[in-house]
């Protein structure tokens, strides 16, 4: 049965979707059946992987409104790892499906019910705000990773997305834990880079992974190729630390 892992963080640009990618081909290295579910209408998850997204036609907002999920899902260049792509039109959702039902934020849960023996692991990359995409995989989800840059207002965010999964856990689904705190694009010459991990390690320090994944020029240089920095530069040491990432995350199912 999969384990459904959630990337949130309500912040903007603090490495989720590089965080989901690559994580997710990482898993896929060692063997483990993966698929990736782009929840942001931005695509970025799915151009990552190489997927034109104006070639398309239906996408994970089609299986929220009610279609085959196998319908809509590919496969990627990556062995063992599929894709849910995402498109614009996801960003109407709000409107167009989730006001006519009855379970707004069991969409995404609902989708992947009969999905979980299929996969080892199913990794959700959310967009950058606390609504109903958001929600619905929080709800969806067994477990979630909060990525966080170390840089000013990281910890307010913390907060924030703390306060979310608390509401999902005491309402939508009493099973979400987290998998743990990742501290990105980490720079060890800059102080407040280093004052800032100090806290989140400080403040939740069995719930931080011990990788943090380091700045590295070789990650954004990947996503412009469409591939995972762990196909393109498997040596590069941004790739080494989402090896060491997806080591950790098998590692937690034996806690
Ligand atoms: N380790 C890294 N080293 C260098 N650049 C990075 C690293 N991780 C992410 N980036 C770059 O930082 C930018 C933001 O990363 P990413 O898109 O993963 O964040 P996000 O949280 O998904 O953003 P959004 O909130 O818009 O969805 C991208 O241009 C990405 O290439
Ligand atoms: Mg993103």
């Amino acid at each position: 049965m999969a384990k459904i892992i959630c990337v949130a963080n309500q912040k903007g640009g603090v490495g989720k979707t590089t965080t989901s990618i690559n994580l997710s081909s990482a898993l896929a290295s060692y063997n483990r059946r993966v698929l990736l579910i782009d929840m942001d209408p931005q695509g970025n998850a799915s151009r990552g992987l190489g997927i034109d997204i104006t070639l398309i036609n239906k996408c994970v907002f089609d299986v929220l409104a009610g279609e085959d999920i196998n319908n809509v899902i590919r496969k990627t260049s990556v062995k063992n790892l599929d894709v849910l792509p995402s498109k614009l039109v996801l960003a109407t959702i709000d409107t167009v499906v989730a006001a006519k039902s009855e379970q707004p934020f069991y969409l995404l849960k609902n989708a992947l019910a009969n999905l979980k023996k299929d996969y080892n692991y199913i990794i959700i990359d959310c967009p950058p705000s606390l609504g109903l995409l958001t929600l619905n995989s929080l709800t969806a989800s067994d477990s979630v990773l909060i990525p966080v840059q170390c840089e000013y207002f990281a910890m307010e965010a913390v907060a924030q997305i703390l306060a979310s999964v608390s509401k999902v856990q005491s309402t939508y689904n009493h099973n979400l834990t987290i998998e743990g705190f990742l501290l990105t694009m980490f720079d060890s010459k800059t102080r407040l880079c280093v004052e800032i991990s100090m806290q989140i390690r400080g403040l939740f320090k069995e719930n931080t992974f011990l990788t943090q994944i380091p700045r590295n020029v070789s990650v954004p240089e990947s996503n412009a190729k469409g591939l995972p920095v762990t196909s393109y530069r498997p040596n590069s040491s941004g790739a080494i630390a989402y090896f060491a990432l997806a080591k950790e995350v098998i590692d937690h199912e034996e806690r």
